[in-house]
């Protein structure tokens, strides 16, 4: 399964990429905000620290629009992975631009439908949100669940990769299902290191090692 950083905070991956296991990186316009930066310097930036594929989002709402945007995006650097939302317009996009073999990720899916939707369109990720779903009293890692039996079921090559993730619990679960991606915050990876159990034995064989 490979691991994307769900943040456009060019620190925090800088850091996190010291660590050789992070596959890519996903942004959404809410990310690029929270980064104060411009979007197309954000994204270049990002795309020069990881040599995996980095999700830009197009804002535009029609599909003329998403082009141009996608347009754009694509000159910043070979990396790029344009993400446009699971609308009618969306997938128009994500048709043209599969069919000219550009990477494309169908962001805020939160059904099954949506999902067979993106991978007829040609996606090349689709994000279902488990997070989103959970917040609203559904359990998100159904869907995950629902995707990847019909992705297998039809051979579709479309990546399944989870987003809105709250924790670690819904890594290890979409791993489980046979997720191909999770993206995933900061904190979250750092917590995927975390075991007492090991600290307490690293704290007992240098204490050892030192008697
Ligand atoms: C995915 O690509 C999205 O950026 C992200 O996972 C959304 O997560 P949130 O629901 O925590 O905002």
């Amino acid at each position: 399964m490979k691991i994307f950083l769900d943040s456009a905070d060019i620190n925090e991956i800088k850091e996190l990429c010291k660590t050789n296991l992070i596959d890519g990186i996903t942004t959404n316009p809410s990310l690029i905000a929270k980064s104060g930066g411009n979007i197309l310097d954000v994204i270049k930036e990002i795309c020069g620290l990881v040599s995996g594929p980095v999700s830009a989002e197009v804002t535009a709402i029609d599909h003329k629009t998403m082009m141009m945007e996608a347009e754009k995006l694509l000159n910043l650097a070979e990396n790029v992975t344009i993400k446009v939302p699971l609308t009618s317009d969306g997938l128009l996009t994500c048709k043209e631009l599969s069919k000219n073999n550009v990477s494309v990720n169908v962001t805020l899916c939160f059904s099954a439908s949506q999902a067979i939707l993106a991978a007829k369109a040609g996606a090349t990720f689709v994000s279902p949100f488990v997070g989103r779903l959970d917040d609203i009293g559904q359990n998100g890692l159904d869907l995950i669940y629902d995707i990847v039996e019909i992705y297998n079921n039809y051979n579709y090559k479309t990546q399944v990769l989870v987003a809105s993730i709250r924790g670690v619990n819904h890594v290890i679960e979409s791993a489980k299902i046979g997720a191909d991606v999770v993206t995933i915050p900061t904190k979250t990876f750092k917590e995927m290191f975390n075991h007492p159990l090991t600290d307490k034995g690293l704290n007992a064989f240098l204490s050892d090692w030192q008697d």
